[in-house]
């Protein structure tokens, strides 16, 4: 039995390739959890800043972008109305090889959350 989902921390900070490598190869979509890095961080990274500048975007359309351009399941939550609708506009543009490669380099295997290789292990 192969799974249709599998959902595992996932944002530029922590990329998991070798997971949604895996993923892909049986058919199994990656969905993000936790895909703003809780909006943390993640959001005032200079990094991303500049490629929110340079497409007139915010910070996180830009790594939402990102997401969906890497093929992951995305749902960010928030409570806030004016998020939640600037969280819905990502499909009118496109981070390209060199935005790609830049926001690759943030990866630092960073988690916000429980590490699931650890977690509840007595
Ligand atoms: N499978 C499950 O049963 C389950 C259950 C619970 C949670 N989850 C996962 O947990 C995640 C829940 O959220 P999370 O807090 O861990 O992570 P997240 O979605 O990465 O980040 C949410 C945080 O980012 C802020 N935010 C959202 N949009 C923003 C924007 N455009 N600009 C600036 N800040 C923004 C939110 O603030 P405000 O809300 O204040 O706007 C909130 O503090 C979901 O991704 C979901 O996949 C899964």
């Amino acid at each position: 039995m192969v799974p249709a989902v599998n959902q595992v921390e996932l944002h530029p900070f922590l990329q998991q390739a070798e997971v949604r490598r895996y993923d892909a190869e049986h058919g199994i979509a990656t969905e993000a959890w936790s895909p703003l890095a809780k909006g943390g961080e993640l959001l005032s990274e200079p990094v991303v800043a500049d490629l929110a500048r340079k497409h007139g975007r915010t910070p996180a359309q830009v790594v939402l972008r990102w997401h969906l351009q890497l093929g992951n399941v995305v749902i960010p939550k928030s409570v806030t109305p004016s998020r939640i609708r600037e969280n819905l506009d990502v499909f009118g543009f496109t981070l390209d090889e060199a935005d790609l490669t830049t926001l690759a380099a943030l990866d630092r295997g960073e988690r916000t959350g429980p590490d699931p290789d650890t977690f509840n292990v007595a």
